[in-house]
């Protein structure tokens, strides 16, 4: 079949995969291509064992998939043929150097710049769908300049806002587009491509243009901003706890107001994820570079109280259970860093983990996807540690329960049988509020909520 366009996404990860299965949905006169260097990826790709877990998504890949959908590791051919090109590589923050544990790492985004500049043999279109640095399309243009000869590239920024567990429904159903461009002649023609891609399912307001740099700095502010909500209720669930005011009836309260809105003010044990902190430490870093210490203090500061959270948490657990918790089992119901995901990249369960194995706990996790990934990020510190895929069986002879991940399935359990099945004083540690707390103390559990009253039969 002649297709009308061919559009590359170099990366196949967590946004690359999902954004172009929709993409290939939405547009099947377009021919889609997402490639990647990890061979292992693409294959689970061409599988029916995606490398992600997201609700709806393996539908549309199996409905796309071998139509106007194509996995794989072709990069060279692809660069060649397509028309436009989404760059959608990991930015992790820099480990070594100049900006380590701050700035973002731009390593894997400049090999593509070297590698289009390399294969291309026609004009084209370059997406910026990573989450970059302010002012990177600059950096991205000069490696493009240098070595292309007569040939012409427009780079574009386009940013995705899909949070991971609701990525295909938010792709479906987006509250925005953001495509941000040069304001010359190519640089809106290609802003225009863009959005054309787009315009076959979203209404035309919901397209937003800007400039480049508001469009870049926008995704990084648009996760600062979020964040930002769930460290000012994190703050607040603290104080909660020292005065019996209840987070769950503050944030209903000030929620309703318009002006402030409910979403993002559910108290948790701390905001997790890869992008949250890696953003905010690179609009710490890009504000420190031009001088703003005190805008990057205040921005830094959300990342400190989501330490605290996890750390405050951890604290509370060990003082409540005695202050002696060693030997003793402790087993956290969820790893991923939200429900509806197997991703645990800075999942506030990792912390927790290590912190109560430096209490010689023995830790039993339980999360139902993300036990594969768990294993990964406790290598070499899993003496102490057994993953169960049965809640019950997870649950049985432990002398405590956290609650680090919000699954719905965590709130239709037999926490009776449960609470049976446990060593005595049993406690529950709720990390995300979700469970009915009465009805727990009823059975017999000591609870312990974020940001209310603990529930105990201590005198
Ligand atoms: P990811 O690690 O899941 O995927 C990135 C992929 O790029 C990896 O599979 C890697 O092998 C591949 N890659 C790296 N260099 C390559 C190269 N030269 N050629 C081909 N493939 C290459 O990352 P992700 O979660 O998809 O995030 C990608 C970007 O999108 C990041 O900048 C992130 O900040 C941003 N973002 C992520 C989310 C999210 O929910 N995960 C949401 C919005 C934006
Ligand atoms: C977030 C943003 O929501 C997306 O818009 C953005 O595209 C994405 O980051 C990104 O750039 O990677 P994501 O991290 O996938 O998406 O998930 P969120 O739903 O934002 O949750 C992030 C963390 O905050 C989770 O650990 C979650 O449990 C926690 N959270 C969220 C709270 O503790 N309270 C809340 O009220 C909301």
């Amino acid at each position: 079949m002649e297709f009308k366009k061919r559009i590359l996404c170099i990366g196949a990860g967590y946004v690359g995969g999902p954004t172009m299965a929709v993409i290939a949905l939405k547009c099947p006169e377009y021919r889609i291509d997402v490639v990647d260097i990890n061979q292992d990826r693409i294959n689970a790709w061409n599988s029916d064992d995606l490398p992600i877990f997201e609700p709806g998504l393996f539908e549309i890949v199996k409905e796309r998939r071998g139509k106007n959908l194509f996995f794989s590791t072709d990069t060279e051919e692809n660069i060649t043929k397509a028309d436009i090109i989404f760059v959608s590589v990991n930015t992790p923050t820099k480990t070594f150097g100049e900006g380590a544990g701050m700035a973002s790492d731009l390593q894997y985004w400049e090999a593509t710049a070297h590698q289009i500049v390399k294969h291309a043999q026609s004009d084209k279109i370059i997406v910026e769908k990573s989450t970059l640095p302010v002012r990177t399309a600059e950096a991205m243009e000069r490696i493009l300049k240098m070595h292309s000869g007569n040939i012409k590239f427009e780079v574009v920024s386009n940013p995705e806002f899909l949070a991971e567990g609701t990525a295909i429904s938010d792709l479906l159903e987006a509250d925005r587009v953001l495509i941000g461009a040069h304001d010359t002649e190519e640089g809106n023609r290609a802003s225009q491509e863009i959005a054309d891609i787009y315009r076959h399912w979203l209404p035309e307001e919901k397209i937003i243009t800007t400039n480049l740099w508001s469009s870049e700095l926008s995704k990084l502010i648009a996760n600062a901003f979020l964040a930002q909500r769930i460290s000012s209720i994190n703050s607040i669930s603290a104080l909660c706890e020292k005065t019996d005011a209840d987070i769950s009836e503050i944030a209903h309260a000030i929620g309703s107001d318009s002006r402030i809105g409910s979403k993002f003010l559910q108290t948790s044990v701390g905001f997790g994820g890869s992008c949250f902190k890696k953003d905010i430490l690179n609009l710490v870093y890009i504000s420190k570079s031009y001088g703003l210490y005190e805008v990057a203090d205040y921005w830094e500061s959300v990342v400190t109280m989501n330490e605290y959270q996890k750390s405050r948490f951890v604290r509370k657990i060990i003082k409540e259970m005695f202050n002696t918790v060693a030997g003793k089992k402790i087993t956290l119901f969820g790893f991923a860093f939200k429900a509806n995901t197997g991703d645990t990249r800075e999942s506030p369960a990792i912390d927790i983990t290590k912190s109560l194995l430096d209490e010689n706990v023995r830790v039993t996790i339980h999360d139902p996807e993300a036990i594969e990934n768990a294993k990964i990020d406790l290598k070499g510190i899993e003496k102490n540690i057994t993953y169960e895929t049965d809640p019950y069986r997870a649950a049985a002879n432990s002398n405590a329960i956290i609650i680090t991940t919000e699954w719905e399935q965590f709130k239709d359990l037999d926490y009776s049988k449960i609470y049976d099945s446990m060593e005595k004083p049993a406690f529950i540690f709720d990390g995300r509020n979700i469970l009915d707390h009465r009805k727990l103390f009823s059975i017999g559990f000591n609870v312990y909520p974020i940001g209310k009253q603990q529930l105990t039969h201590f005198s």
